[in-house]
C-alpha cells in the first residue's frame, strides 16, 4: 500500500496551514507534521486538522527557526528537535512511499532600504540557515524524497527596500538547485505561491517605507487581486505530485 508523509515548516496560519489542508484533503491517509513555534495559532491549526484529517495522523511539533543551531546544546534547538522528528519516521524505500518537506517559514524583516545590522544575522539565519539546515538533514536521511522550498518572485526581481528578503529568497533557491544535482534520486521544487492574502500582506501594507509599493500592494488587496492561499496550496501539492522541479510560479 502507498503512504505519504509531509513535514511542514511555518504550519500554524498563513500558506503553511494552507499546505496541511491541501495535503489532508488529497490524501486522506496521510501523516502529517506540523512543525511551528508554540502558540496559539499553532495549537488551533492542530486541533482543526486533527477532527478533518480522521483517516489520517497529525502531530505537533514545537520548534523555533530562531533558535540558535548549536548541536552540541541537546536543549530546545530546532537542530535536536528536527533530527528527533525525522529519526522517528521510517526511511521509504519505494516511490510509491512518498516522504516530502514543505520547507514554508519566513520573515520579510524590516521593509526598509537599510535594514538594521543587527537584523542581518536574525533574518538570514531564519531564511536560509535554518531552511538549509533541514533539507540538508532531511535529504540525507530520505535520500528518495522530496523537498518544497517555499521561493517568491523575491528570488529572482529584486525589490528596493526588501534586500534580505531577496537575497534569502536566491539563496534558497539556488541552494535547492545545487541540492537535487548531487541528490539523484530526490527531487526539489522552488515554488513562488503568489502574493498571497496572508499576515506577510497585512505586515506589507502596514510596514512598507516605499511609498510607491505601499500604494501598489494596497491597490492589490482592494482590487481583489492577492492570491487565495488554499488555491496556492492546492496547485503546490499536485506540482509535487507530478513531479515537477527547478523555479515554479503560481502564475506560470
Ligand atoms: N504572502 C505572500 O504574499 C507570499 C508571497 C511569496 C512568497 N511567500 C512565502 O510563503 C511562505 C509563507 O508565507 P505566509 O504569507 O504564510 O507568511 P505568514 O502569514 O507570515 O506566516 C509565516 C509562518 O512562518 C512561521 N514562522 C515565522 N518565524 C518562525 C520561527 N522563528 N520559527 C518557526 N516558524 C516561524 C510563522 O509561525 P508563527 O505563527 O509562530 O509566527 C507562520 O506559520 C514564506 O516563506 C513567504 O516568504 C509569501
Amino acid at each position: 500500500m502507498s503512504s505519504y508523509t509531509a513535514l511542514i515548516t511555518g504550519s500554524s496560519r498563513g500558506f503553511g496551514k494552507s499546505l496541511a489542508f491541501a495535503v489532508s484533503s488529497k490524501y486522506p491517509n496521510s501523516t502529517i507534521y506540523l512543525l511551528s513555534r508554540p502558540s496559539s495559532h499553532h495549537t488551533e491549526t492542530f486541533n482543526n486538522l486533527k477532527k478533518a484529517h480522521t483517516d489520517g495522523t497529525v502531530h505537533k511539533v514545537d520548534i523555533d527557526f530562531n533558535d540558535a543551531a548549536d548541536t552540541d546544546n541537546p536543549n530546545n534547538n530546532y537542530i535536536n528537535i528536527f533530527k528527533d522528528c525525522i529519526e522517528g519516521i521510517p526511511v521509504p524505500t519505494s516511490s510509491s512511499n512518498k516522504i516530502v518537506l514543505y520547507n514554508n517559514h519566513g520573515t520579510l524583516g524590516h521593509l526598509t532600504a537599510s535594514p538594521p545590522l543587527s537584523s542581518v544575522p536574525i533574518d538570514l539565519n531564519l531564511n536560509i540557515t535554518s531552511c538549509i539546515s533541514l533539507s540538508l538533514l532531511f535529504s540525507s536521511r530520505f535520500p528518495l524524497s522530496s523537498i518544497v522550498n517555499v521561493s517568491s518572485l523575491a528570488a529572482l526581481k529584486p525589490f528596493p527596500t526588501w534586500s534580505l528578503y531577496c537575497a534569502s529568497k536566491s539563496a534558497r533557491d539556488m541552494f535547492h538547485h545545487c541540492l537535487s544535482l548531487s541528490h539523484p534520486t530526490l527531487k526539489t521544487l522552488s515554488y513562488a505561491p503568489g502574493a498571497m492574502d496572508t499576515d506577510m500582506q497585512s505586515h506589507i501594507r502596514l510596514n512598507e517605507s516605499d511609498v510607491e509599493m505601499k500604494e501598489a500592494f494596497v491597490k492589490m488587496k482592494e482590487e481583489g487581486k492577492l492570491v487565495d492561499p488554499d488555491v496556492s496550496a492546492r496547485k503546490c501539492v499536485e506540482l509535487v505530485e507530478v513531479g515537477k522541479e527547478g523555479h515554479v510560479d503560481y502564475w506560470d
